[in-house]
């Protein structure tokens, strides 16, 4: 058909060329009919290039922060732009540094562990160099017990005030289900409701940019072994997946994400679009030292002190290159989700540990989430309203 026009269109204009030559025509009309001529042509080409089948270009858009990337297609004519899933090594640069909103609203109910998030704090991690917030939530604690599960619309409208904050702020968001303790102790019993609220998550944020992650679920353990956890977060995909064909998801091993319980981790092969997790916290008896959840031997550890001394850092050396050699071997990135020492240690050690975690996270081209920000590990002092600033260099410049 588009040949067709174009002949007559070609045709037109020749005749019209002619009659002007022949004078037929004032050299104004002339010019006048020239120039629609030439508008035809461009018009008939313009439908050829669409009824082409020689004109199919496809392509990759250079990605914008908080974009996945683009397929396009210009097919026929039509411009289509087809989103692609964003590359999970590309997503965990942009995780970059990070920070764990930890006790807030992960704790009974915000508050109750001494910290309720603030709008001001999502500014002030992001202009100390921050470059995402992961956002520990007791999800469990506010929904249903019984089916549907349903989630408290204001527990929602919360995580919703905080996540859109993180992401005003340019901060890139870990979105968790933290403290779900009776996934814990029992599994079976609970995997139901757990998949009840990946299900109205997930949805609820289907929309969100790329920017937003998911993490099913921080530190599985005790009776949420390997074996149950492997096929528990197959089912976890699957139900993110539904809702969120594109969404980043962050996946650690059962075992409480520690790094040489990724060996039994199970991730389906066909998913990229993940990131994999392990938390550190050794030498327990440094960074646990007094921390009252872990019992009376921590009482034990107070005064343990980590001077960087070659064989202690050889020790997160070698934790860490078991770690990459894994992710290597299964070509997925690495983000260090949880990593801190407990304030009862003393400031030099805490920062000279903290300084060489971040550091040899970024040698082996991870991203880091510091737990945490404003409360016993903090690294931001509530009261005081400012940065511990050994700390935050620790983790901004560990290096220096
Ligand atoms: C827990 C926190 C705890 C931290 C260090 C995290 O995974 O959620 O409650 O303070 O580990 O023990």
């Amino acid at each position: 058909m588009d040949r067709l026009y174009r002949e007559i269109c070609y045709a037109s204009t020749a005749l019209l060329v002619v009659l002007r030559r022949k004078a037929m025509f004032k050299v104004k009309n002339g010019a006048l009919c020239i120039a629609a001529g030439l508008v035809l042509i461009l018009a008939v080409n313009c439908v050829s290039v669409k009824d082409s089948k020689e004109s199919v270009v496809k392509g990759t858009t250079s990605d914008a922060p908080g974009e996945g990337e683009r397929e396009f297609t210009l097919e026929k004519g039509h411009f289509d732009l087809i989103k692609l899933p964003p590359d999970p090594f590309k997503q965990n640069k942009r995780l970059g540094r990070g920070i764990n909103l930890g006790n807030a609203l992960d704790a009974p109910n915000e508050g109750e562990w001494g910290v309720m998030l603030k709008e001001e704090y999502f500014k002030i991690i992001a202009d100390a160099g921050f470059d995402s917030v992961r956002i520990p939530c007791r999800w469990s604690n506010h929904a249903l017990e019984k089916k549907p599960y349903t989630i408290d619309p204001n527990f929602f409208g919360r995580v919703d005030w905080a996540i859109k904050n993180a992401l005003k702020n340019n901060l890139y968001v870990m979105l968790n289900i933290h403290h779900y303790l009776e996934m814990n102790s029992d599994p079976n019993g609970n995997s139901e409701r757990f998949l009840g609220l990946w299900q109205q998550i997930a949805e609820h944020y289907k929309d969100y940019p790329d920017s937003l992650l998911f993490e099913p679920l921080n530190e599985p353990t005790e009776k949420l072994t390997a074996e149950l956890w492997n096929d528990l977060l197959k089912k976890a995909l699957a139900v993110v997946r539904k809702s969120n064909p594109h969404r980043t998801v962050v996946i650690g091993p059962a075992g409480s994400n520690a790094v040489h319980s990724l060996r039994r981790l199970e991730i389906p092969e066909g998913d990229r679009n993940i990131i994999v997790s392990v938390h550190y916290y050794d030498p327990s008896q440094f960074t646990h030292q007094g921390a009252e959840w872990v019992g009376e031997k921590s009482k034990e550890w107070l005064g343990t002190t980590w001077t960087g001394e070659k064989r202690q850092k050889q020790e997160i050396k070698h934790n860490f290159k078991r770690a990459a050699d894994w992710a290597k071997k299964h070509n997925r990135p690495i983000s260090l989700g949880e990593f801190g020492a407990y304030e009862k240690a003393d400031m030099d050690s805490r920062a000279a540990w903290t300084a060489y975690v971040a550091k040899t996270a970024i040698e082996n081209g991870w991203s880091f989430h510091y737990w945490e920000f404003c409360s016993g590990f903090g690294a931001f002092d509530q009261e005081k309203n400012a940065w511990k600033e050994p700390l935050l260099k620790a983790l901004i410049q560990p290096d220096k």
